[in-house]
């Protein structure tokens, strides 16, 4: 398997979807430009390239999930806009362009991560290439890993223990709802717009595959917060620390860090390699990502 060449056919998949959104006329078009601004502005795609892969591990082909994937997508890209606001991690970079904020003021990003976040629900809701009833199990799959138990409960507690020391289990509980929630829900969404039905034990695979691939993802992203620079990582550096956060690089240092990046990495790969035919891109993705540099 060529695992470059398989990631950059199903990012061309996404990029083209991604770049036809919101080009509408109309009197919010600056409203429209901030979200494309930020959707637009590059990233990595890891999660639409999860729900692409994961529906072809499944059902051979990657189509189905097309929809579902730029829907995590703006729903991703919302959580950015809102994370780097002042009244959060108050950052001024941001996949190597000005924040949202920075460009547009800060009324504007907020209104930009909430619109995308409701476009991502209706892409899901709307999509004519998977079953009414996938796309209603595809929002409700969404709306769980994004909100009170997901990703919004991460964040809160991501702030609220600013400046405080933190355990280990309490910094685990927050990756997994911060970062492990949204990537769960790429895997998922690829698996509900499959065809073929995943059995239970492909779903559960899944799941602990994104769990583990979250964890080992954010203790990634907290190293290179310390180790790398903000011309590579399109991002500040230093963010972290200048806000009082307890990351894995602080508890444990850089070098732990690496071990336990690999232990996770290694836990995701186990959980899906027996679990799909077609898991091979799933495990080599999980090493590329224990290695990023950005
Ligand atoms: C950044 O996510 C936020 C984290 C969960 C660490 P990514 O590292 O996937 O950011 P982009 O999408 O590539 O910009
Ligand atoms: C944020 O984690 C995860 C989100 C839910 C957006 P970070 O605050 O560490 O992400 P970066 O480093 O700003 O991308
Ligand atoms: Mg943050
Ligand atoms: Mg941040
Ligand atoms: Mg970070």
């Amino acid at each position: 398997m060529d695992f470059e060449r398989e990631y950059q056919g199903a990012l061309t998949l996404v990029e083209r979807e991604l770049e036809g959104c919101f080009r509408e006329d109309g009197p919010q078009g600056e409203l429209l430009d901030a979200m494309r601004y930020s959707l637009l502005a590059g990233g990595k795609r890891v999660r639409p390239v999860l729900a692409l892969k994961f529906c072809e591990a499944l059902c051979g082909r990657m189509e189905p999930a097309l929809d579902y994937a730029c829907g995590i997508e703006m729903l991703h890209t919302y959580s950015l806009i809102h994370d780097d606001l002042p009244c959060m991690d108050d950052d001024e970079l941001r996949r190597g362009k000005p924040t949202c904020h920075v460009k547009y003021g800060e009324w504007l990003a907020l209104l930009a991560g909430d619109a995308l976040q409701t476009a991502a629900f209706e892409r899901l809701a709307a999509s004519e290439r998977t079953t009414l009833a996938a796309n209603g199990k595809a929002c409700a799959v969404l709306a769980k890993a994004a909100g009170k138990s997901g990703m919004c409960a991460g964040q809160y507690l991501d702030i609220v223990e600013e400046g405080k020391p933190l355990g280990v289990d309490r910094l685990t509980r927050i990756h997994l709802w911060k970062t492990s929630a949204l990537l769960e829900a790429a895997c998922l969404l690829g698996l509900t717009a499959s065809p073929v039905e995943p059995s239970p034990d492909q779903w559960a695979a899944a799941e602990r595959y994104a769990q583990e691939l979250g964890l080992a993802f954010q203790i990634r992203d907290d190293m290179l917060d310390v180790e790398s620079t903000a011309e590579e990582l399109g991002k500040p550096i230093g963010s972290d620390a200048d806000n009082g956060k307890t990351t894995f690089a602080v508890l444990y240092g850089l070098d732990r860090c690496r071990k336990l990046v690999a232990e996770h990495t290694e836990l995701a790969k186990q959980s899906v390699a027996g679990a799909f035919e077609r898991g091979e891109f799933l495990c080599a993705l999980a090493d590329s990502l224990a290695v990023r540099k950005n």
